[in-house]
């Protein structure tokens, strides 16, 4: 089996019948969800899981899943999400499927949140494309700020149009050559009026599970 494929098996081991489960998105959390959909049916399990995005709610369904919205669960006791890159500290970038906002609603809002990867993620340090969360109201002027700022900085696109997030925002992904404090830079960008969110995600991993070809290692 791969990377993504043994890290999302091993994040099954920590979903206890009873629990809320948050979802997260991407490939590797499309892969947890479909094993989990089976472990459910299988064990009679009672859980309850709150996705992240349209998407995994249509996967968490057609994989059998009860689904609820945030706000019609108590809590959210473990959050398994994906990454982007992830570092040595347990920092992550995440948001290039552009589910961000929600993802790190669920994750951070989580009583355990567990990242799962593949080898390819690892990082010694992170670097390279942050995702941002624009109001689409605000985004000529954050894009003006950022590049007063010297930053190099895209609108994201779908084909010709600008993509569109599950909650009607727009992406602006900004280059950063190197990240040497991850929780300052999530805090200046969100300061900038019209960013709504970072794909910098600084606290609250409670544990990265690494995939690889012949087994996991869990960072903690
Ligand atoms: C979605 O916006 C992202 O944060 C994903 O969690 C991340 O891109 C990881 O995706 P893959 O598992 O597809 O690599």
């Amino acid at each position: 089996m791969n990377g993504r494929f043994n890290a999302a098996e091993k994040a099954l081991e920590f979903v206890k019948s009873g629990m809320v489960v948050g979802l997260g998105s991407g490939k590797t959390s499309e892969i947890f969800i479909k094993l989990l959909g089976k472990k459910v049916k299988e064990n009679k399990m009672r859980v309850v899981c709150v996705p992240t995005s349209v998407r995994t709610e249509k996967v968490a369904k057609k994989a059998g899943l009860v689904v609820r919205k945030l706000n019609e669960v108590k809590e959210v006791d473990l959050a398994v999400d994906g990454a982007d890159q992830v570092d040595m500290k347990l920092n992550l970038i995440k948001g290039y499927g552009g589910a961000l906002l929600r993802e790190k609603i669920v994750d951070y809002g989580a009583k355990r949140f567990v990242v799962i990867v593949d080898e390819s993620k690892l990082r010694g340090e992170l670097s390279g494309w942050i995702p941002l969360e624009v109001s689409p109201f605000a985004v000529e002027q954050v894009r003006r700020e950022l590049k007063k700022l010297g930053m190099e900085e895209k609108t994201r696109m779908k084909k010709e149009r600008k993509f569109i997030t599950d909650n009607w925002n727009v992406i602006i992904d900004v280059r950063f050559v190197k990240i040497n404090n991850p929780k300052s830079v999530d805090v200046f960008l969100r300061s900038i009026p019209g960013v709504i969110e970072t794909g910098i995600f600084s606290e609250k991993v409670s544990m990265v599970i690494v995939g690889s070809k012949t087994g996991v290692k869990l960072l903690s």
